[in-house]
């Protein structure tokens, strides 16, 4: 049986279950059932689909192939909260995930309920079991929707004209200056990337391997003061800085500046409308924004090696959601903090194909992540809505070179 099959019980493991069941929860706390049933965009999920996706994807596959005798919550919700699975099923169409009036936010929680008591049932059923798991893939994609959830409440909130605030206290400090470093290799380099230690990760980041590197220097954060210029300066009418696909889609979609940015003052945070701090890094930007500013700077994108190689020599620490700062800071730039982890997610010039000898999840979950191999860019490092210990150096998020709803901003490379 493959190691992706087995479902792993030790007491750890149930721990990390309970506790991220829980803060999936937790993230509701601000929320209201009328918050949870919005959808504003085909790409954003209602919090309520989330809270029962993740509690499907339990129950498909751990509770249905391992659990001796178990009775499936509803036929109906095997239907609604299956999000993309063709092996499991015919499912809801992604864009009318808003239509779900019914079930009701507390049945929906019963859901939860009922099949985290079977879990239980099961994990006890099933003590020797040891290896790698089915488990570690659900908790992994759970937290993958937590900081979903907030990227698509962030969506709906903004979309309603009374800009409402998800997060009622915020931390945020002043402005602080701040100095420049950099993160620099002086000498060609073999690196191995990928994730080589016997802890969990996706099938996507496997098998490591090795690879060159050029000297080069990592910039820091590009900032919104940054950004500010870059428009001042015309950046968003002249097409010399943009790949033709780019261009097609800022014109065809009126795009002037980032998303999320009300005028060149304010923006839409979750912790509410801001003034824009002109320190912190710029965030929801499109990969076609980020490779127009690097033209308009003579820069260019990392590459996901590149960043991996500093990703790996980093502690991981930083602004993740553990944090609740729910947005972008700037101690991050300080020249005395020296991860490279969190706050933004930092796009790369690499395309998200799989590595030589790649071997995808067998059964349903070939579904997981190697269908998505395809015109999607590689985003590396964790951010603001990422929990702490669902991030690694060889950690590979994806997305489409349009998409800018995720807390995503930029560095560049300048070769040396
Ligand atoms: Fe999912």
């Amino acid at each position: 049986m493959d190691g992706a099959q087995k479902i792993i019980c030790d007491k750890g493991m149930i721990n990390k279950f309970l506790v991220t069941r829980d803060n999936t929860v937790s993230l509701t706390n601000n929320l209201y059932p009328e918050d949870m049933v919005i959808q504003t965009e085909d790409y954003v999920s209602p919090t309520k689909w989330h809270l029962g996706h993740t509690t499907w994807f339990f129950e498909n596959f751990l509770l249905v192939p391992f659990l001796k005798n178990y009775k499936i919550f509803s036929d109906d919700f095997n239907y609604i909260f299956n999000s993309y699975y063709n092996s499991v099923g015919t499912f809801n169409a992604r864009n009318k995930r808003g239509f779900l009036n019914r079930p009701f936010l507390d049945e929906v929680m019963e859901y939860r309920k009922y099949v985290d008591e079977n879990l239980l049932e099961l994990f006890r059923k099933n003590q020797r079991a040891s290896r790698k798991s089915l488990l570690e893939i659900g908790i992994n994609h759970e937290q993958q929707h937590q900081e979903l959830i907030l990227m698509d409440i962030k969506n709906i909130f903004f979309s309603n004209p009374l800009k409402p605030r998800y997060n009622k206290k915020s931390s945020i400090k002043n402005e602080t200056n701040f100095t420049k470093n950099s993160f620099i290799l002086n000498n060609k380099k073999e690196i191995e990337y990928g994730w080589s230690k016997n802890t969990f990760c996706y099938d996507n980041e496997l098998p490591s391997n090795t690879s060159h590197l050029e000297p080069f220097a990592l910039t820091n954060y590009v900032t919104n003061l940054e950004w500010k210029e870059f428009i001042r300066d015309g950046g968003y009418n002249s097409h010399q800085f943009w790949l033709s696909d780019g261009w097609d889609y800022i014109n065809r979609n009126n795009i002037s500046k980032p998303e999320y940015w009300l005028d060149k003052n304010y923006y839409f945070t979750l912790n509410g409308v801001q003034k824009i701090q002109d320190s912190l890094p710029v965030c929801h930007i499109s990969f076609y924004e980020a490779c127009a500013y690097a033209k308009y700077k003579k820069l260019r994108l990392p590459t996901e090696i590149e960043i991996e190689y500093f990703l790996s020599k980093s502690k991981i620490k930083g602004n993740f959601l553990d944090k609740k700062e729910y947005q972008e800071i700037d101690y991050c730039n300080s020249s005395n903090f020296k991860s490279l982890y969190g706050n933004l997610w930092m796009w790369t010039s690499s395309n998200y194909v799989p590595y030589k000898n790649y071997k995808s999840y067998e059964n349903n979950l070939m579904e997981y992540n190697s269908k998505f191999m395809c015109n999607q860019f590689v985003l590396k490092g964790g951010s603001f809505g990422t929990p702490q210990n669902h991030i690694r150096s060889s950690y590979r998020n994806f997305y489409y070179p349009y998409n800018r709803w995720q807390f995503c901003g930029l560095r560049l490379v300048s070769e040396l």
